[in-house]
């Protein structure tokens, strides 16, 4: 055994890691048994001096992970990880980031060259499937989503029962939770079959639903999907089109769109993700799942970024109030922070910024906006917090949320609308997060544990007694 001591802590009562190798036999079939060494940490509990040895293990690229899977059992006692900055739940093989080279994959694709050269129901495959579709497989794909757009004809009732003045992420939850109520032969998670249709109706019909969605908030009747589109053209359509009139798609604007939902398609574990498959590590059906992922993600410190950088960007209302913003910002005792900047995982430049901030000038351009108010203040915070010492030294950059919001702005979709749209394109993420957990043999329900804090067992006092 070799240990090399590490970052080692000897106060009385902490404990001390030190990584070591173990080295094993490895038995392979029929061969002769070679020898091959397991990484290790010792963990040494200073207050009694017991010593506990854990394994180390590699992913395919990223940091190691100290399996503490048995820490409980072995020790007596629990991590503490609030906001799991540094927990591993899960194992995982669709997205991959590295934060601080800003690098993001899907399957291995970098997010850069699937922007540039793929579309979003061929990402969508891959997420779901693990590889590019063959051009055979791909028109499959196709087919299949498209046919799965409309959604059952009784579910406008369920839109009639919300108040016209919604939020449309309320009717998302409400909606996508309620095609449970619809799909009974999609709802058996051991069915593989069923996992699968659950899944593509997932896919299909969410855009529809969110069209839906924004119909009934302005009082339009819904529009039915149409097969001769794109998935990106037809959410389009069933967005922005009327029964009175021809209705042509714009192709910039819909590459643009579809290039929104390959860059928000999958961001590995974040807090939605997680909270799908919280969800479904209970077995619950996938339609609840995705319903519990939508609401996770309307947070603004989540998916509701993207609208609370607008409304951030109409409070500045000019470009003279930016600096007092900046102040605010970095002031610990007010709560304001800079919406659009920032990122749990990514402290580089976000890869999807970078693509964001392309398409956000090619729409801007096609549809002549020149002087957009809203843009200039963007541009113009974007400068001054890049060379600002706090947004340097704390490593926050422009995330992908700032620039979608002024795109979709410029397409013509409402600010309460933008997470509604975010959700169209997670969905993908989620399901194949959950399939991916659901195929797992040793899959467990999810049950965190805590650090109480709360008052010891105390006697019961009778209401006349309490003080
Ligand atoms: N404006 C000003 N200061 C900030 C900001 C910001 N947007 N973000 C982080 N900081 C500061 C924090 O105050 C903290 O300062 P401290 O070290 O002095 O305490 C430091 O930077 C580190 O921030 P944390 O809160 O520890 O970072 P965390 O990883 O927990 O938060 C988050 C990430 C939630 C995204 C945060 O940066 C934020 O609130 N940003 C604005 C909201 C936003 O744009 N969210 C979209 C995320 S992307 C997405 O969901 C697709």
């Amino acid at each position: 055994m070799l240990h090399r001591k590490k970052n080692c802590l000897n106060a009385p009562g902490t404990l001390e890691f030190h990584e070591g190798i173990l080295w094993g036999d490895i038995f392979m079939g029929d061969s002769a048994p070679s020898s091959k060494p397991q990484q290790t940490v010792t963990l040494t509990d200073n207050a009694t001096g017991r010593k506990f040895e854990f394994p180390v293990r590699e992913g395919s690229i990223g940091p190691r992970v100290i399996d503490i899977s048995k820490l409980y059992a072995e020790t007596g006692m629990f991590t503490y990880d609030p906001g799991f900055t540094s927990t591993a739940a899960c194992e995982s093989a669709v997205t991959y980031i590295d934060g601080d080279k800003g690098i993001l994959l899907h399957r291995g694709y970098s997010i850069k060259e699937l922007a540039k050269k793929s579309d979003f129901l061929e990402v969508c495959y891959l997420l779901l499937h693990g590889e590019l579709p063959n051009p055979e497989q791909k028109k499959e794909f196709v087919t299949i989503i498209t046919r799965h757009t409309m959604v059952h004809e009784q579910m406008q009732f369920f839109f009639r029962g919300f108040r016209r003045d919604s939020h449309p992420m309320a009717v998302l939850v409400g909606t996508v939770g309620a095609l449970a109520a619809f799909y009974h032969d999609s709802l058996d998670i051991d069915d593989p079959r069923q996992r699968e249709i659950a899944a593509h109706r997932l896919i299909a019909k969410v855009p529809t639903l969110a069209a839906l969605t924004y119909k009934y908030s302005i009082g339009q009747p819904f529009v039915y999907p149409r097969n001769e589109l794109s998935f990106s053209e037809n959410f389009l359509h069933m967005t922005f089109s009327v029964p009175t009139e021809p209705y042509k798609v714009n192709p910039i604007l819909a590459r643009a769109m579809d290039r929104i939902f390959i860059l928000h398609a999958d961001h590995e574990q974040n807090a939605s993700t997680s909270t799908v498959r919280l969800a479904g590590s209970s077995r619950a059906n996938p339609f609840a799942c995705i319903a519990s992922g939508i609401a996770s993600l309307w947070g603004p410190a989540h998916g509701g970024a993207n609208e609370a950088v607008l409304l951030m960007l109409n409070k500045i209302a000019d470009k003279k109030n930016i600096p007092e913003y900046i102040k605010r910002s970095k002031d610990k005792n007010d709560s304001f922070r800079l919406m659009g900047f920032g990122h749990r995982v990514y402290k580089n430049y976000d890869p999807r910024a970078e693509i964001m901030r392309e398409t956000c000038h090619e729409v801007l351009g096609e549809l002549g906006i020149k002087n957009d108010p809203l843009l200039d203040i963007a541009l113009e915070l974007e400068r001054i917090a890049l060379q600002d010492p706090y947004f340097i030294e704390k490593k926050l950059y422009p995330n992908v949320d700032f620039y979608s919001g002024i795109i979709l702005k410029a397409m013509g979709f409402p600010t309460s609308m933008f997470t509604v749209l975010f959700a169209v394109a997670r969905t993908v993420g989620w399901v194949s997060q959950w399939k991916e957990m659901i195929e797992e043999p040793t899959q467990k329900i999810g049950r965190p544990r805590q650090l109480y804090t709360g008052s010891p067992e105390r006697a019961f006092v009778p209401l006349d007694q309490r003080k």
